[in-house]
């Protein structure tokens, strides 16, 4: 695939190794502001004054929360498919859907990319139900990231927790705070933990007084962010696998969830 880069940050230098180890070509970097870059990147300032677009199967869009919105508007007029994994951007849902409707372009969005968080939505998801009728188990759980993360709840917590409350008919609310009271039945617990350079962690606990029920997910690094949006990438493009030339491109809205299950992850 040809790839264009949309965000050279941390997400877009690991994507940029990733895909390069997997034969693919960057044919575009587009980002305003990256300090001295090396005279080979093909490197712009917008989606606008990118030349090389053209060239572009897809584009990997790992920006800024004020700046994906309008980045995937302009990469749709030039019905370039985008896999864009920036997040809160997501009050602008609407108009960015209907622009990519409108030029009959392709967009696959996804607030985690990691194909193991994605899959473990899924066994969270089917062990709620599995749980649901047997009363004696409480559930709850908890977040861990390192002490720089910016937000608290994590986004994959509150996708957990909410998905989890749907399927446990004994659990109406989230409750990500710490409690200085005990929590009250209906309540799923589900709170953060900030510490040293903990990899992101989340886990999800059914207890009863004979046992515990724990599953959890703990990441080693951002390289699944970036070989989940290059699978990502692969899917939406029609490519056939690493190293690979794309086919016809899908067109529409996409999430992980369709890609998952075209999977057969059920
Ligand atoms: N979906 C996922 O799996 C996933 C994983 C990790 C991070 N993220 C999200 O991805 C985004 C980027 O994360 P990061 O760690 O690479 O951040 P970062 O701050 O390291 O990089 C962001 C880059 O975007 C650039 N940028 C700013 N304005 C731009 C514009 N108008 N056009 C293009 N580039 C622009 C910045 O100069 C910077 O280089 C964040 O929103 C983060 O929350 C998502």
């Amino acid at each position: 695939m040809n790839i264009a880069l949309v965000g050279y940050g941390k997400m877009g230098r690991i994507v940029e190794r990733a895909a390069k180890e997997r034969g693919h070509r960057i044919t575009a970097v587009i980002d305003p502001f990256v300090p001295d870059p090396p005279e080979s990147l093909c490197l712009y300032k917008t989606v606008a004054e990118a030349q090389t677009l053209a060239d572009a199967d897809v584009a990997v869009e790992f920006s800024r929360p004020e700046a994906a919105a309008d980045n995937i508007k302009a990469l749709a007029a030039l019905r370039v498919p985008v896999v864009s994994g920036t997040t809160g951007w997501y009050g602008r849902m609407d108009e960015v859907a209907g622009a990519v409707k409108a030029a009959d372009s392709s967009l696959l969005w996804a607030p985690n990319f990691s194909l193991g968080v994605n899959i473990f939505y899924r066994i969270a998801f089917n062990a709620a139900s599995l749980m649901d009728p047997f009363d004696e188990y409480d559930a709850g759980g908890f977040e861990a990231h390192h002490n720089k993360k910016a937000d608290s709840p994590s986004g994959t917590a509150k996708t957990l927790a909410e998905g989890i409350i749907k399927r446990i008919r004994r659990k109406t609310k989230p409750v990500y705070e710490t409690l200085a009271r005990p929590p009250a039945p209906d309540e799923f617990h589900f709170p953060s933990l900030r510490l040293g350079a903990m990899p992101g962690t989340h886990a999800v606990i059914f207890d009863s007084p004979p046992d515990t029920i724990e599953i959890r997910h703990t990441a080693r690094g951002r390289e699944g962010f970036a070989s989940g949006a290059l699978a990502a990438a692969h899917w939406l493009v029609n490519c056939p696998g690493p190293g690979q030339a794309a086919g016809k491109a899908r067109r529409g809205i996409f999430t992980m969830d369709d890609v998952l299950d075209e999977l057969g992850v059920k």
